[in-house]
């Protein structure tokens, strides 16, 4: 008789413990953006492999007290912007290492163009990423005549952001792509750390002319070069991505500074998030290539 109840016993015990595993494996599929029966189910999004520690890593320095932008920059507005874009395939595409790369080269974007480290820092030159959301001394006002986009009079449109948006038409451009009045508000980009980093992500994930690929598209590999690309050594690759957020400032000048500091903190920050800077992919830097868009009229940046 009592083995017969051991038996029941055991029978129920291996019964709940299925239940449990099953329980288990449906949760984990549930990730907040739509996935019922699609082969993207279950897919990580970014909080699985970017947490807030790896935050702080990546920014160490942001809110000491020689940092410009003290308190402003925190992971719950990286997050909050990240999550409007990962159903279009920002940190969602390609696979768990691919997804973490590319978090990454945006960071590392975002790092490199709003550091204040410099050779004799505390913690190296790059662990100064998030140190400003504006530019300290503008020397202009960045307004340009523009049929679409008129600068607001008494508004300046120096850089602000996480990849500092610079010019009225640029402030427009985005503002329009973000539904938000920045034309008018520039100052929301160094107001408000959430859209600061919605307007990164949107430069990351648009193409700034049609037939054009985006950031994310040239770095994830969503992008094919035409004859053009290839003649001009424009190839899939993180280089590609500092050709179209940066152009010929600088792409197309050899190994120059400015280039080799965006890389670098890509790199660094592979190295921070437990990838490797080994995986940093081919065509890593853009020191041979042509401009997509020559600096003639799109002065884009700076
Ligand atoms: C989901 O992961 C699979 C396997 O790694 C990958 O092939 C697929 O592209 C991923 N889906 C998305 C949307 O990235
Ligand atoms: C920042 O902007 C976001 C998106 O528009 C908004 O939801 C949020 O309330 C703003 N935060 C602050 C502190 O104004
Ligand atoms: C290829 O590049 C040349 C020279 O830069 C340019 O004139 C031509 O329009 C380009 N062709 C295409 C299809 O983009």
């Amino acid at each position: 008789m009592a083995k017969f109840f051991f038996v029941l016993a055991l029978l129920f015990f291996v019964v709940a413990m299925a239940m449990v595993t099953e329980g288990k494996k449906e949760k984990k599929c549930d990730k907040g953006w739509e996935c019922k029966d699609s082969v993207y189910c279950c897919n990580d999004t970014i909080t699985d492999f970017f947490q807030v520690y790896q935050f702080e890593n990546l920014f160490a320095k942001r809110n000491f007290p020689v940092a410009h932008a003290v308190g402003f920059w925190d992971y719950h507005s990286f997050i909050t912007a990240a999550s409007l874009y990962e159903p279009l395939g920002f940190g969602t595409t390609g696979g768990k290492e691919m997804q973490m790369r590319e978090v990454a080269a945006f960071l590392g974007h975002v790092g490199s163009q709003t550091s204040c480290g410099f050779g004799v820092a505390t913690g190296g030159p790059l662990a100064w990423g998030l140190c400003y959301n504006h530019e300290m001394s503008p020397s202009q006002s960045y307004c340009n005549p523009d049929y679409l986009y008129p600068c607001t009079p008494g508004v300046d449109y120096y850089g602000r952001g996480a990849i500092p948006v610079f010019w009225n038409y640029n402030y427009g451009l985005i503002g329009d792509g973000i539904k938000v009045d920045l034309l008018n508000h520039p100052e929301y980009l160094e107001q408000n750390a959430t859209l600061a980093f919605q307007a990164a992500m949107h430069q990351w994930m648009t193409s700034a002319k049609k037939k054009q690929p985006s950031p994310h598209d040239v770095f994830v590999g969503n992008w094919e070069p035409t004859k053009n690309d290839t003649l001009s050594k424009r190839f899939p690759g993180f280089g590609a991505t500092m050709n179209l957020l940066y152009g010929d400032r600088v792409c197309g000048q050899g190994f120059v500074d400015d280039m080799n500091v965006v890389i670098s903190h890509y790199q660094e920050y592979l190295d921070l998030m437990g990838v490797g800077r080994e995986r940093s992919g081919d065509n890593l830097d853009c020191a041979e290539q042509a401009a997509f868009n020559p600096s003639s009229k799109s002065d884009a940046a700076s």
